[in-house]
């Protein structure tokens, strides 16, 4: 059998980068192999669309790709994430922690397209064994942000972060069973969660 996929999921500054790459080294030091990896991915998808979240890929008049276009190149990313990398480390015996998923695309291109195409062009990435969505306020998690010298992109707003946070809500009351959501409190301390998600991660692994 492969071994686990384990994807976290939250809003930006929610914590994911830090609590999945902790999560790989606890996993590493309880004696399960564990990779860390992303979406989008570093994989050739996936790069086109941080160059069109950073704003350095666009239209020849500067204007910025359609909300369908960058939900289709995300879905995208994902299928060819899961084929070039995921799938591959799972066979060989190692678990995959990744920071953000489906419900990533449901989440931030839900609010802004129809569910039901969001839906649709992410109905063949498989369900994952284990999602950790670490709950925080949009207020917390921008105060967080902006403590980082993080390029500006399309989602930094206030008012944007709390329609992802309702979109993310309905995401998972959706999707909780299928895949296997367990909501932490993201506002404890880091050690505090880096625990709790350790101990669920042994749980799937
Ligand atoms: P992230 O890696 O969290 O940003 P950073 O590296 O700057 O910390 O993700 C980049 C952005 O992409 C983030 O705002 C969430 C967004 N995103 C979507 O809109 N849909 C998706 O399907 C995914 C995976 C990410």
């Amino acid at each position: 059998m492969a071994a686990p996929f384990i994807v976290f999921e939250g809003l930006d500054g929610a914590g994911t980068t830090t609590q999945a790459r902790r999560l790989v080294e606890a996993l590493a030091q309880a004696g399960r192999a564990a990779h860390y990896t992303r979406e989008p991915s570093d994989g050739p998808v996936g790069t086109l669309i941080r160059q069109a979240l950073g704003g350095r890929l666009t239209h020849p008049d500067h204007s910025r790709l359609a909300p369908e276009t960058m939900a289709l190149l995300f879905a995208a990313d994902r299928m060819d994430h899961l084929a070039a990398e995921v799938d591959p480390v799972r066979a060989a015996g190692v678990a995959v922690v990744c920071d953000r998923y489906v419900l990533s695309s449901l989440a931030y291109q839900g609010q802004e397209l129809d569910d039901a195409f969001v839906r649709a062009i992410n109905a063949r990435a498989r369900a994952p064994d284990l999602t950790i969505f670490l709950k925080t306020s949009p207020e917390t998690a921008l105060a967080r942000r902006a403590g980082r010298h993080l390029q500006a992109d399309l989602y930094e707003a206030l008012q944007t972060q709390r329609r992802v946070a309702a979109a993310y809500d309905a995401a998972i009351q959706e999707r909780s069973s299928s895949h296997r959501v367990q909501v932490l409190d993201g506002e404890r301390p880091v050690d505090g969660i880096a625990e709790d998600c350790l101990r669920l991660a042994l749980s799937c692994a």
